[in-house]
């Protein structure tokens, strides 16, 4: 027999492994947002929860815990109720009977799962499920093309479900939080995809289309082989990498790039450029303050950066290196764990 639990909160998709940052995340958010109420992430399920006690703070924690501003949450919606024991005859009829009892009306239904080992096992009744689902809302007149709100179902394993729902706009807009992408050919590393992705998820069309325009500057420190490099340079930006590491013999021929092999730490450039990008392995706080300098000295516009944590207290890492940006005149600030992210974060920066 199916049980359903209402609830009220967000529910938060992350990359597994990082639970506990993604709960710390929330329950700083939550109470600063003066909500009441409790987070909860089982190890490496790739999933978070924030519960709260009282409904009437379901607005203030909406606003506060949007995907946007969240580091660690790949995706973040407004939690509606889990259901446990479903069977695997009939697990429509009570997912129904709790979609019902809200009888909210949906813009439209994703089905997802965690990207847990064990959720990526659930790919197949995701994809199977979503036609039956989405037949049975229209038929129960709960899909609108007006409606403000998406429902998700997150399936947490073959007999478990959180329902969920968010505006589309506030969202991440693909499902599972993940955006797919393909390597490009030609690019020299792997990493030019975390770039390819930090500038899809940090920045909007309208900042893309302004902020990356052909003849424009940057200075790649740790650029070598030239992935992030890459990036800069397929828009027609030049650039000034900065390695002692071999930078690729074909990107180097765009005549684009100038190699410097310097140490990232001490090079600074003649000339103020419009962008820093940082992939240098080193202590996150060095890090930071390292991106501190150069705005300080006013030699950049806007920066893309990654802080390794490798550290036990990541989120408080974390805390520490954007409180130093932030004390440092920051105020546009927007980290996130990328799906390309391993053990780190990327962070975009400017004056704001
Ligand atoms: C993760 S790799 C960078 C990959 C690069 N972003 C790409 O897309 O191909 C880190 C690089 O930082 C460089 N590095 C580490 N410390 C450095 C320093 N102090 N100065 C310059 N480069 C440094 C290393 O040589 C290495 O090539």
């Amino acid at each position: 027999m199916a049980t359903i639990e209402p609830l009220a909160g967000r529910l938060l998709y992350c990359r597994p492994g990082f639970e506990r940052e993604c709960a710390q995340e929330l329950e700083t958010v939550a109470a600063a947002a003066g909500a009441s109420g409790f987070a909860r992430a089982a190890a490496d399920s790739g999933l978070a929860e924030y519960v709260l006690h009282d409904t009437a703070a379901q607005a203030a924690l909406d606003a506060a815990a949007g995907w946007r501003g969240l580091a660690f949450a790949r995706q973040s919606l407004g939690l509606l109720a889990r259901v446990r024991g479903l069977d695997p005859q009939d697990r429509l009829g009570p997912l129904l009977d709790a979609l019902r009892a809200r009888g909210e009306v949906y813009a439209d239904v994703w089905i997802e799962h965690a990207d847990s080992d064990a959720g990526r096992e659930l790919a197949g009744l995701c994809r199977s499920f979503a036609p039956v689902l989405r037949a049975a809302l229209r038929r129960e007149r709960l899909l609108g093309d007006d409606a403000p709100r998406r429902l998700h179902l997150c399936f947490a394993s073959g007999t478990d479900a959180l329902l969920a729902a968010e505006p589309p706009a506030r969202a991440a807009p693909w499902p599972g939080g993940i955006p797919r992408l393909r390597f490009p050919r030609g690019a020299p590393s792997r990493s030019t995809l975390k770039l390819e992705e930090a500038l899809l998820v940090l920045l909007d069309d309208a900042e893309r289309a302004r902020w990356l325009t052909p003849g424009m500057r940057a200075v790649d420190l740790g650029a070598a082989p030239g992935g992030w490099t890459w990036q800069m340079v397929r828009r027609s930006i030049r650039v000034i990498a900065v390695d002692n590491g071999p930078m690729d013999a074909a990107l180097m021929d765009s005549g684009l790039v100038e190699h410097r092999r310097e140490d990232g730490f001490r090079y600074r450039p003649a000339k103020p450029v419009d962008w820093l990008l940082c992939d240098m392995v080193e202590q996150p706080r060095r890090i930071a303050a390292l991106m501190a300098q150069w705005f300080a000295e006013d030699r950049c516009r806007m920066a893309l950066f990654n802080l390794k944590l490798p550290m036990k207290k990541r989120y408080d890492e974390v805390r520490l290196c954007l409180g130093l940006l932030r004390d440092a005149g920051l105020r546009d600030l927007r980290a996130k764990q990328l799906y390309h992210d391993r053990e780190e974060i990327t962070v975009f920066a400017r004056r704001g």
